[in-house]
């Protein structure tokens, strides 16, 4: 097998980040990474092409020189809040005298899925078939060869504001890029952190970034509900650098260092800011930056469970909550998610790749790294040691972005 090249790229709200990987017979192995400042970006929306051009041509270009080669296709990532997500089910018969389901009869009834009620201006990302359903037998993954004469599909279906994917496509065209296929952020954050029990089990992801969190609620092995939220870490270091009276660049600083703290903390730590005119300090104490950090996070906390409350089947099973994004590293966020959710909550960062290096196995780069990954058809399950993988949905995002220009 020749290798084959796989971009992500990840156009975030505070960084812009291509991830070039290679997909050779021992796996998928990262080969260049880039990073640059989004400056053109709004709560997970372009809000400036030029500056947002700006940060995909630099991103590109760091990770094209540390790998060596040119970029021309990437898979884009894309969130804000006009992402939403349905499930849809759908059947059709299948079509060889044979009665044996084929690859055309598994495409025909995912297609039908994707029949939904869709307003002028939104457009169907993904539709990710959840299981399969052979003369009424349920929970089939893999139907092809299998005996049948109905087959049945139940999709998880996510769609997006065309206006806001076409501006994100402007800008990737105007970089000199084409995409290769666009993969909602939650979805690619999935694929990079989440493990295959988990999927099983149910779990909720939130990617807290800089202006958004995205949310994917996964059960029995697939997405059930993807959403983004338009708030994020940013909104911290506003509300600190108000409450605190200093600027920007300092309430950011002591967002990372103090955060949310230990609650009760025995050691009521006292640390000097900056005031704005940068001529003198004031001293703080951390219950104090406390007082400004925790009602926010349980806030965008609070937000995330009340859209998945609203969305999901009362019964579904959840067992655990995983954050990442940069907003999961905030101290102290652990014990506030456990206590909104009611669920063991785990900080997870990509880790199941090759050619990661310390620097980018962080929770900052689950979306890059996911994308990556989502590109490759590779779900991130893994199966005695040998990742496994899932071809078909490569061909669905493709088919998918050939919607779009429809
Ligand atoms: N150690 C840390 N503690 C607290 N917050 C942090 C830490 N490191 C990064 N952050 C915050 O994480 C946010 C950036 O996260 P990330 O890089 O995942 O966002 P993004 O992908 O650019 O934005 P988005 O996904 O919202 O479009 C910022 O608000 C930053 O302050
Ligand atoms: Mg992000």
């Amino acid at each position: 097998m020749k290798p084959e090249t796989v971009c992500g790229l990840d156009i975030g709200t505070t960084k812009t980040c291509a991830v070039v990987a290679v997909d050779g017979p021992n796996g998928l192995e990262i080969v260049g990474v880039g990073e640059a400042p989004s400056l053109g970006m709004r709560k997970g929306v372009v809000v400036d092409l030029d500056e947002t051009i700006k940060s995909i041509e630099a991103a590109t270009e760091k990770a094209e020189r540390m790998a060596g080669m040119h970029v021309a296709d990437v898979f884009v990532g894309i969130t804000g809040d006009h992402i939403r997500s349905t499930n849809n089910r759908a059947v059709v018969a299948v079509s060889g005298e044979d009665r044996e389901v084929s690859s055309t009869d598994v495409r025909r009834v995912v297609d039908a899925s994707k029949i939904i009620n869709l307003p002028a201006d939104r457009q169907i990302i993904h539709a990710l078939p959840r299981y399969f359903t052979v003369d009424g037998q349920e929970g089939v993954d893999d139907p092809v060869g299998m005996a049948g004469g109905r087959l049945e599909v139940d999709t998880h279906i996510i769609t997006g504001g065309s206006s806001f994917i076409t501006n994100v496509l402007k800008c990737v065209h105007r970089a000199g890029l084409e995409a290769a296929g666009l993969v909602v952020e939650p979805l690619a954050s999935s694929t990079a952190t989440l493990m295959p029990e988990e999927k099983q089990v149910g779990v909720v992801l939130l990617d807290i970034g800089g202006g958004t969190t995205d949310i994917a609620v996964y059960s029995l092995g697939s997405a059930i509900y993807t959403a983004t939220i338009p708030v994020g870490g940013n909104i911290l270091t506003n509300d600190i650098s108000l409450g605190l009276k200093t600027t920007l660049a300092e309430a950011e600083e002591v967002k990372k260092r103090l955060g949310a703290g230990i609650p009760n903390d025995v050691t009521e730590e006292a640390f000097a800011v900056r005031t704005l005119d940068g001529r003198s300090t004031k001293e703080h104490t951390a219950s104090q930056l406390r007082a400004i950090v925790v009602p926010r996070v349980l806030e965008t906390l609070r937000m995330a469970k009340q859209k998945i409350v609203d969305n999901v089947p009362r019964d579904l099973v959840l067992g655990e909550v995983v954050l990442t994004g940069g907003g999961a590293l905030l101290p102290g966020i652990g014990p506030i998610a456990e206590d909104v959710f009611g669920l063991p909550v785990r900080v997870g960062a990509p880790n199941t790749i090759g050619g990661l290096t310390d620097a980018m196995a962080q929770p900052q780069y689950a979306t890059a790294i996911g994308l990556v990954m989502f590109g490759a058809g590779d779900d991130g399950a893994e199966t005695n040691g040998r990742r496994r993988r899932n071809g078909s949905v490569l061909g669905w995002i493709k088919k998918s972005l050939a919607d779009l220009w429809n």
